[in-house]
Formats: C-alpha cells, sequence, structure tokens
C-alpha cells in the first residue's frame, strides 16, 4: 500500500515485465518504469538468446523492445513507461527524433529518453514543443539541467522528466544525492514544468534521501524497492540523516534559469561514457 505520507512517485529501473510484476504484487503500487538498453539486455527473454549463441535482427530487437514495453503499460496503464532512443556519439537530432516518433507511438504512456548532449536537446526541444513527453537522460550537472528546463519551457507539467544519475556520480567519489538537492533548489526559482527524476539509484539511503528531499520521482531497482518493502517502506521527515559516507561535496551553483538551452556548458564525461555504454549493450544484442 502505497504510505500515506509519501509524496514522490515511485518507478522501477528494469528491463522484465516480470519483475514489475513482482514488484506490483509486493508494494501493492507502481507509478511507472523507467528502462534503458543495458537494461532490456538484462531482459531474461535477451539472456537466454544470447547465450544460445543467437542475435536479433535490427528489426527483431526493436520488436522485442516494443513488446516489453507494451507489457509494463498494460501493468501501469495510469503510470508512466520510460522509452529510450539508440544514441551513438553520432547520432543526430533528427535521428533521434525519428526514433522517438516511432516509439512514441507503442503505447500510449510513453516518456521518451533522450540524452542530456547537444543533439539530445535539440530532439527534446522539438519533441516537448510537439506535446511529446520526454525524460533526459544522462544528466550529471546542474547546468546541464538548466539547459532540460530551458529546451522545454512551455511544456505541460508531468511532459518532462530531468534525470540526474546518483550512482554513478558516486562511483567516482561525488556525492550524488547532493546534485538532487541543487537541481531541485535551482528549479524552485522556476515554474516547476520540469519534474526531478532521481536515476542511478543504488541502495536504501538514496531512496530515503531522495524521499526525503521530495524527488518527485525516483526510480528504484527491485533489490532497492525489496529493502523498502521489508523495512515497511519508510518515508523519512526533517530528523532523517542521510550519510553520505565521505563522498565530495557538490556545491550549489545560482545559475539562472532564463538562457537559451545552448548557452549552457553541456559537456560531461559521464554522459559521454554512459552514451557509450548504453550503445554498445544496444550493439551487442545485435547481429
Ligand atoms: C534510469 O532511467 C537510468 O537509466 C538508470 O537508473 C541508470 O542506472 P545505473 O547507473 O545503475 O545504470
Amino acid at each position: 500500500m502505497r504510505p500515506d505520507t509519501l509524496r514522490s512517485r515511485i518507478f522501477l529501473d528494469g528491463g522484465d515485465p516480470h519483475e514489475a510484476q513482482q514488484a506490483l504484487a509486493m508494494l501493492g503500487f507502481l507509478d511507472g518504469q523507467t528502462t534503458n538498453p543495458t537494461l532490456i539486455a538484462k531482459n531474461p527473454q535477451a539472456k537466454k538468446l544470447l547465450e544460445k549463441g543467437q542475435k536479433f535482427t535490427r528489426e527483431e530487437i526493436l520488436n522485442f523492445y516494443h513488446f516489453v514495453v507494451r507489457e509494463l503499460s498494460a501493468l501501469m496503464p495510469q503510470g508512466s513507461i520510460s522509452i529510450e532512443v539508440y544514441a551513438d556519439l553520432a547520432t543526430t537530432a533528427k535521428d533521434m527524433l525519428l526514433q522517438a516518433e516511432k516509439m512514441n507511438g507503442w503505447i500510449h504512456n510513453a516518456h521518451i529518453k533522450f540524452p542530456t548532449s547537444a543533439e539530445g536537446l535539440k530532439a527534446a526541444e522539438q519533441a516537448a514543443a510537439g506535446g511529446m513527453r520526454i525524460n533526459m537522460t544522462l544528466c550529471f550537472t546542474q547546468e546541464q539541467a538548466a539547459a532540460v528546463y530551458a529546451a522545454s519551457r512551455g511544456a505541460k507539467r508531468g511532459n518532462v522528466f530531468v534525470s540526474p544519475f546518483v550512482g554513478r556520480l558516486d562511483d567516482r567519489g561525488e556525492d550524488g544525492m547532493q546534485l538532487i538537492a541543487n537541481i531541485m533548489k535551482m528549479y524552485a526559482q522556476g515554474d516547476s514544468h520540469v519534474e526531478v527524476l532521481t536515476a542511478s539509484v543504488r541502495n536504501l539511503g538514496h531512496l530515503l534521501r531522495g524521499l526525503q528531499l521530495g524527488s518527485d520521482i525516483l526510480t528504484v531497482p527491485f533489490t532497492v524497492l525489496k529493502e523498502w518493502a521489508d523495512q515497511g517502506l519508510p518515508v523519512p521527515g526533517r530528523g532523517y540523516t542521510y550519510d553520505a559516507k565521505g563522498l565530495a561535496p557538490i556545491p550549489y551553483r545560482d545559475i539562472p534559469l532564463t538562457l537559451n538551452w545552448d548557452q549552457y556548458h553541456l559537456d560531461h564525461d559521464l554522459t559521454v561514457k554512459g552514451t557509450e555504454r548504453f550503445s554498445q549493450d544496444w550493439n551487442a544484442l545485435i547481429t
């Protein structure tokens, strides 16, 4: 059962409808799901095929992704299902948009994921202007989040998510949860049309801190949801203290939300590495 004091929406981070079914049964609710190429590659059916030494054709892998998100959408018809466009470092905004339009037609409740890069933002600007629901992924800085805000100005609240990746910042010694706090503080100066979706959640501490901060959405792997459920779905109040375990603080920066998206500094090595990894994981599925 959804706790009365829960203000955030909870998504499952995964690529397996069977796991989504289990999560729904375990929590009694789920507000949506995020997928990505790596998570689709980890889907048990995809893994089984690869273990047999087989691969998908380009058409088959898209059909498979379509099948997975259709199942997820049927499980969470009122929720949101994030579908990620294929993007390597050479993929153009035009190509991403073409993919996005197709994927958006797969289900009625899609949010289309674009990387928070210059090409990704160019595509997202057009997609959002046309009313498509979008989720900007691989966000690692406050400036990138400001660019997402600027690129989607005018969009309806609920149509735009930004996904800061906390675990990947932690992995290199930076306090990812502080980026969430910083983005939320920055967005408080704005019109709230972008929702903060805490992603790359690795442990219960991330989830509890995200809830305490009031992150609009958190996408959480099944194992962490299970830990949360085992503890009775606690929603921490002001008394909770997050243990950043000595991670380096990420200072807040005063960044105006009034510029055009391409006036913000967009580069981040983790956005590049993340794009490379997603595209490699996807290509490894294809003959
Ligand atoms: C979800 O939208 C993200 O793709 C996901 O949370 C990334 O998590 P990871 O950093 O554990 O791969």
